[in-house]
């Protein structure tokens, strides 16, 4: 028997890879557009809609930074982040790990702070209302030079009880992870924790690169690490989790058919895989939805729902308290 919707909503789980600015929904971006006097290249939430066509990262991430330019104000990084925390405590996510992007707004004169505020200001106003906990990644954007990374660690610094780690997205194709090699050494010193985006569009080459040259300690995707066993028998034995992320395979074509999604091989070969949203709001579906996708189209049985419910506790930031008490609770409803 399919296991239920109720019992995936029910499970605690974490979400560990989703970009904040991903979670914009066009109703919101077209409200905040109005009150900032900002015009958008679509008349209505519509047209924006039907744009959502993607044939490959870099058609998404045209799209995906023009919709970030209305963000201005830190009450408009606020509604977008609440927005986003409503939709995971309806999902029965428990924890989250949400990335954003501070060179996408300091290189359109909005402050670092502007945006980290209104970030860190939802956040603790949504667990207080809801319990759920969270922490905050900045992405360095590999398209850009690795020059201008280092001011915006240099900003993340100056904020280290607030950022809890960095990460590496945009572009992957031709910005292999040694571009960020010093980078992310310097990130690393100063006790970040790092994670990086890797085998998403890019070759396995560039998952080992990610492990040996960055030291991240997740991989964002990995989806390519499927084609060299080498590599996915390394992955297993150290436990490098992998936060995966199915609609947006699926939406980006990188996955062309659901269900020959690399997730049912991860699980197969024991490793640490997570099921995550990556950009919800232009790829159809929150974290529960991913979920739902895979039960749908691969061989999923309850044991492994509640496999990558525990894997993505155990492969989060959480303490090691806080996840002993989450993977207890999961028990719990396991066991039901
Ligand atoms: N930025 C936002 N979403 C991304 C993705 N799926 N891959 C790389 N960079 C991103
Ligand atoms: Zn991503």
């Amino acid at each position: 028997m399919a296991v239920s919707d109720d019992f995936i909503r029910r499970l605690p789980k974490a979400e560990l890879h989703l970009h904040i600015e991903g979670s914009f929904e066009p109703e919101l971006m077209f409200e905040i557009a109005r009150r900032n006097d900002v015009s958008l290249p679509y008349a209505t939430v519509d047209d924006l809609k039907a744009a959502y066509d993607f044939a490959d990262l870099q058609a998404f991430l045209d799209l995906y930074y023009a919709g970030m330019s209305v963000l201005l104000k830190e009450q408009d990084f606020y509604d977008l982040t609440a927005a986003y925390m409503t939709r995971a405590v309806a999902d029965g996510v428990v924890h989250t790990e949400i990335f954003f992007d501070p060179q996408g707004h300091t290189e359109r004169g909005v402050a670092f702070e502007v945006a980290l505020d209104g970030i860190w200001r939802a956040l603790r106003d949504a667990e207080a209302a809801h319990g759920i906990t969270s922490r905050i990644i900045m992405c360095f954007l590999r398209h850009l030079d690795e020059d201008e990374a280092f001011p915006v660690l240099e900003a993340a610094m100056a904020h280290r009880d607030r950022i809890i780690g960095v990460g590496l997205d945009s572009s992957e194709l031709g910005h292999p992870p040694q571009k960020f090699q010093r980078v992310f050494a310097k990130a690393r010193d100063a006790g970040f924790k790092l994670v990086a985006h890797a085998g998403e569009e890019g070759p396995p080459e560039y998952v080992r690169d990610a492990l040996d040259l960055l030291h991240v300690d997740r991989v964002d995707h990995g989806n390519a690490a499927m084609a060299d066993p080498d590599l996915v028998a390394r992955l297993g034995r150290e436990n490098m989790p992998l936060t995966v992320c199915p609609l947006s395979n699926y939406r980006l074509q990188g996955v062309t058919d659901m269900s020959r999604h690399p997730l049912r091989a991860m699980l197969d070969a024991g490793l640490m895989a997570t099921v995550n949203s990556d950009d919800p709001a232009y790829f159809g579906g929150y974290v529960l939805d991913n979920y739902l996708v895979v039960r749908d189209a691969l061989d999923i049985s309850q044991d492994d729902i509640v496999t990558l419910a525990r894997n993505s506790i155990v492969a989060s930031f959480l303490k090691a308290d806080e996840k002993a008490r989450w993977l207890l609770e999961i028990q719990a409803v396991a066991e039901e």
